[in-house]
């Protein structure tokens, strides 16, 4: 019998109460149906609409469920259609009328409103936790690789050398702004919906403020419609986890790129990689593929609510009760993506010489000789023409800029010197590169001091 069933003839058929349900996901929240339970149940006795006793014998009742579930010994029913009816039976069974006055000024509206802001609270420190530990693999292996020089590019094409600590530390930038969204996402589900009832608020003396308290929350929601029919924080949520996993894709697809026989860059560690059924050479970067294909699923659960949400008028709509299921589906991708990157990174293989020896190829000293001349009275422009005329020649003879001698430079112009040699050096380059956010050592070691500082900072939040 549905909890309902004084106002219904029949019974919903089996289909529909399968479809209907959402117990299936919703279970993943006992704890915080639970706590939001107790809570309401406390603020009741404290504001005298239940008796002190029967409120004890709620929260022990719940305990002993809460305990149950954990242990696998609960038996969930499907046609208790939610994890909020699972629980609110199992109770009154056990404890009689004390169980049946817990939902006294509540309703499933904005129970299930609460839960859901607990667990994305919940979730995001947890990624929170997660994504500091990526960065602290990313900041140990920009110390680790302070001296690797590889070709930066763009358009995938060799453009100027930079430093493997540099481009590590622009993905560690990139998860540290992570972190910042994270925060604001968890910020954003911190405001409490219990007591806000179906959807007009009660006509119980209750007091809102107490539970909000008791749950942790930093202050109840002003307004009942809203608070019930709002799930911008998990649209937040979802938003947050996509962008880094897009981050986490973004690197995947260079380490992809990297560990493939023409680049050579990096060796992923045999725990990071799948062999083949049938080609017994093989060595394929699975789990960066997984990451980089996981995007997508995430970035879907985000779309999914959006599209959701994009119509309902308020307040609670049955609608909303997809929201959990993309939710949920984008807090654990993340969490294990942050991770398996974490180890990934930790255990691959940096192959310098190979990454040194790309440098010599696509002519990455070509801005170096073009900023030689105009530090020498040449307007930019004019000195960009004659490198590029300089960089067709050895496009023609096959050879790379620094294989010119001075003679076949001072045909183009005659302002180069022997001291060319120190524009066409990689390391010379690199080290040049000294203004704040460059490539020189000097420059990436304040860098790196920064996001040190960054982390450290992030860490604090955390405790
Ligand atoms: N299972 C529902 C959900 O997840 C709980 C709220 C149901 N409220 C209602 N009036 N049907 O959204």
């Amino acid at each position: 019998m549905a909890l309902w069933s004084g106002r219904f003839e029949e019974r919903t058929d089996a289909f529909t109460t399968a479809f209907g349900a959402s117990l299936p996901v919703d279970k993943q929240l006992f704890e915080e149906d639970i706590d939001g339970s107790i809570a309401h149940a406390t603020m009741l006795a404290t504001c005298g609409i239940i008796t002190e006793e029967d409120a004890s014998q709620i929260k022990a009742g719940l305990e002993d469920i809460r305990g149950e579930i954990k242990a696998g010994k609960f038996t969930f029913d499907i046609n208790d259609e939610d994890i909020h009816l699972s629980i609110e039976r199992a109770l009154t069974e056990r404890i009689g009328s004390a169980g049946a006055r817990l939902h006294t000024a509540r309703s499933r509206n904005d129970q299930v409103a609460t839960d859901t802001r607990l667990f994305a609270k919940k979730s995001a420190m947890n990624l929170m936790y997660a994504n500091v530990k990526l960065r602290q693999v990313l900041v140990d292996l920009a110390e680790r690789y302070s001296t690797v020089i590889l070709p930066g590019v763009t358009h995938m094409q060799h453009a100027q050398p930079v430093l493997l600590s540099h481009h590590l530390l622009a993905y560690a930038w990139m998860f540290t702004r992570d972190f910042t969204r994270l925060v604001a996402a968890r910020d954003a589900a911190d405001a409490c919906p219990l007591g806000a009832a179906a959807l007009g608020g009660t006509t119980y003396g209750t007091d809102r403020f107490q539970t909000a308290d008791l749950l942790g929350f930093d202050h109840p929601i002003p307004n009942s419609l809203d608070a019930v029919s709002d799930r911008d924080f998990l649209l937040d949520l979802m938003y947050a986890a996509s962008v880094s996993c897009m981050h986490l894709s973004r690197l995947c697809e260079e380490f992809i790129i990297w560990s493939t026989s023409e680049f050579g860059y990096i060796t992923l560690s045999d725990s990071y990689s799948t062999g083949s059924s049938i080609m017994p050479q093989k060595k394929n970067p699975d789990f960066a593929e997984l990451i980089r294909g996981k995007t997508g699923r995430v970035v879907g659960d985000l779309m999914g609510l959006l599209m959701t949400m994009k119509g309902l008028p308020l307040a609670y709509n049955k609608d909303m009760q997809e929201d959990k299921n993309g939710t949920i589906d984008a807090v654990l991708t993340l969490e294990q993506s942050y991770r398996c990157m974490a180890g990934m990174l930790s255990e691959m293989q940096v192959n310098s010489d190979a990454m040194r020896a790309a440098c010599d190829k696509g002519h990455l000293a070509a801005t170096d000789v073009a900023d030689y001349l105009a530090k020498r009275g040449v307007p930019f422009r004019k000195a960009h023409e004659i490198v590029g005329h300089l960089v067709l020649t050895c496009e023609k003879r096959g050879c790379m800029l620094d294989d010119l001698d001075l003679a076949d430079l001072k045909q183009e112009c005659d302002l180069f010197e022997d001291d060319i040699a120190d524009a066409l050096s990689i390391e010379g380059i690199v080290e040049a590169r000294t203004s704040y956010g460059g490539t020189a050592s000097e420059a990436v070691r304040v860098q790196l001091d920064e996001v040190k500082a960054r982390l450290k900072a992030d860490e604090g939040v955390l405790i």
